[in-house]
């Protein structure tokens, strides 16, 4: 092996400090155990990027760091996207030839390994539950997981504002919702007037939004109590650093929540987190998986915010690591303050491929020992070109790293130990329940009832109810003033109706009266015989005819006709719907039409009973 490459290992990865061991660097494919590629606990707060195709070592490389984290006394936090981290809080399979044949080439004196664990879930179903309330996740973050542009975003945050101006707290989802549907109500529209004069199109278009989340299940994610990001720098009794593990498997389909909330919590601690400066180590180490998900369809304004989060919480003792495939996927802003870079293999497939991986070489620092983009395809499974910043804060030179393999299993624990460690937890009882105080949802529903009986006290004075069965419980106090006036408008109609039926029935029953006279006298005339049944057939054609049920439209009407009160014995009847052939002409007789008149009036008057008993109140 070329002894200039073995001066420039040993000198460019000595360390003076406590530091964590990634592996032994390679070069034409011998390894080189005399050095070893170490990054000092010191600069860890300098963030970092692990990248690399798919399978190639990355979430290893991740499980190797955390576990050397937690022994150092460092606090960590994972995301575990596929639920293959939760064998942190287990020792490694040291039996596993794999793993004895890595740590045989590498000279290592394997000691397995379990760590603390705390398991954290957004569902609360995998662990403690993280949840956040709608006003700490703020517009911007908010704007994110609602995949809205940055002219929707800055609609968002005005309503925030509203909210903040009116004490109105945003805590769930349903303040939201409820505060939107009242700024897009005709009481809201002034106030978006005020607030920047946004529309209620756009506001709708907010709405709509949070409906379809809300539809997603992501109710549960926001509320109180809300998660603190203390509780993620904790430590054992006998210092070593605890490893909160995202459980995300169960949310796996909700990519931009995810990584949304895995970046709130990075706001949280960096607002909570004083100043530090440089520390001797990390206060905590926070991995931040499928990183690219974060960036994907990013505002600027989000962009903006997570390079300002990433450069300002370094000195507050944070380290943040992105892992994710291509170094392409993170914007250019963060990645120039990704200090500590573990590359594992990227292939090149296609010619996208071939550019990403020409544009990833670029990244690395010059070195006379290797070809960057070659080495890069030619990496094997849990090989990494590293670079990292000495404690003077210098890149070391560039190694091709046959890393260690973590200590701690490579694989889930059992789902039995799973259960057993998460109904352990002290978080259970903290965070388990939800909390429902009152907030935007609350206040603004209040508010309104209260408009509203102010108006239904108003409307009683002036004798119209307006809380009835036309749905005014539901109604915003201008609907509801719509509501009087219309019910009042058809309540004066309703009148007019009555009068006209009460005219039509009187006209009705004299004719029915004078209709009846007509029948006796022409029966003692032609001296015709009635059966209960019905008028025997007579001989004449024109009564027949004229009697005949197809002549007369009323006889059509399938109803069972009795025959008006005071008819006299044996008078015509319809049985069965039909009117037998040969009865009198209903019309003429008035059957028919008096009963539909009296159905018509009577169904009128039930109208009027119903309207009096919705609309009219006696007058106090
Ligand atoms: N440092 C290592 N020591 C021992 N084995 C390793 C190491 N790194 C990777 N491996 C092996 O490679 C496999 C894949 O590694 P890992 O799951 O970390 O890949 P990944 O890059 O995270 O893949 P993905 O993109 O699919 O998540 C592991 O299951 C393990 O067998
Ligand atoms: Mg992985």
């Amino acid at each position: 092996m070329d002894q200039a490459f073995r001066d420039a290992m040993t000198a460019g990865y000595a360390l003076s400090e406590p530091g964590l061991v990634l592996g032994s660097p390679m070069h034409d494919g011998e390894v080189f155990n005399d050095a070893r590629v170490q990054v000092a606990l010191s600069i860890l707060n300098r963030h970092g990027l692990i990248a690399g195709a798919t399978g190639t070592g990355k979430t290893k490389t991740l499980q190797l760091l955390a576990g050397q984290l937690s022994k150092a006394g460092v606090p960590v936090f994972v995301a575990d996207i596929k639920g293959d981290l939760t064998g942190l809080a287990a020792p490694g399979d040291a039996t596993n030839p794999r793993l004895q044949e890595r740590v045989t080439s590498l000279a290592w004196d394997f000691q397995a390994s379990g760590h603390p664990v705390e398991y954290l879930s957004l569902s609360g179903k995998l662990g403690a539950q993280v949840r956040a309330t709608v006003h700490s996740f703020g517009p911007l973050l908010m704007g994110k997981v609602l995949g809205l542009n940055d002219t929707q975003t800055s609609i968002l945050a005005l309503i925030f504002k509203y909210c903040d101006d009116n004490s109105l707290p945003l805590l769930d989802l349903k303040d939201l919702v409820a505060t939107l549907k009242f700024l897009s109500s005709d009481e809201g529209k002034p106030i978006l007037a005020d607030y920047g004069g946004m529309s209620s199109a756009s506001v709708g278009v907010l709405l709509r939004s949070i409906v379809v989340l809300q539809q997603e299940g992501a109710d549960v994610f926001f509320g109180e109590p809300e998660f603190e990001v203390g509780d993620l720098l904790r430590t054992t009794s006998d210092g070593l650093g605890i490893i909160s593990v995202l459980e995300l498997s169960d949310v796996m389909d909700q990519p931009r929540l995810f990584s949304t909330f895995m970046l709130w919590m990075l706001a949280q601690l960096y607002e909570s987190l004083p100043e530090a400066g440089d520390l001797p180590k990390p206060k905590l180490c926070f991995f931040f998986d499928e990183a690219h998900l974060l960036f994907d369809e990013a505002s600027k304004a989000l962009l903006d915010e997570v390079e300002r989060t990433a450069r300002l919480i370094r000195s507050k003792g944070v380290g943040i690591y992105f892992v994710t495939q291509a170094p392409t996927d993170v914007p250019a802003p963060v990645l120039a303050q990704l200090g500590n870079r573990v590359q594992h293999a990227l292939r090149a497939f296609t010619p996208d491929d071939a550019d990403a991986l020409r544009k990833t070489a670029r990244t690395f620092p010059t070195t006379e020992f290797y070809d960057v983009e070659k080495t890069i395809t030619a990496l094997g499974t849990g090989e990494a070109l590293v670079t990292v910043l000495s404690p003077r804060g210098v890149p070391t030179p560039l190694a091709a790293t046959r890393l260690l393999a973590p200590d701690s299993l490579m694989a889930p624990i059992t789902p039995e130990a799973f259960s057993a460690a998460v109904a352990a937890s002290p978080f259970a009882t903290k965070y388990g329940a939800t909390v429902d105080r009152d907030s935007a949802y609350e206040i603004i529903n209040g508010r309104i009832a209260a408009a509203r009986a102010a108006t239904a006290d108003a409307a009683m004075r002036a004798g119209v109810d307006p809380t009835t069965a036309a749905g005014m419980n539901t109604m915003t106090p201008a609907q509801q003033q719509r509501e009087i006036t219309r019910q009042a408008r058809e309540m004066a109609a309703a009148e007019k109706a009555a009068e006209r039926d009460r005219k039509a029935q009187a006209k009705a029953e004299a004719d029915a009266a004078k209709a009846r006279q007509h029948s006796i006298d022409s029966a003692i005339r032609t001296g015709a015989r009635w059966s209960h049944r019905g008028p025997a057939r007579t001989s004449s054609g024109a009564s027949s005819a004229r009697s005949s049920g197809a002549a007369s439209p009323a006889s059509q009407h399938p109803v069972a006709l009795a025959g008006p009160a005071g008819w006299p014995s044996g008078a015509p009847r319809v049985t069965g719907g039909t009117r037998q052939t040969g009865s009198p002409d209903p019309q003429t007789l008035g059957g028919t039409s008096v009963t539909c008149d009296r159905s018509c009036a009577a169904s009128s008057a039930r109208g009027m009973a119903t309207m009096s008993s919705r609309v009219l109140r006696p007058r106090m």
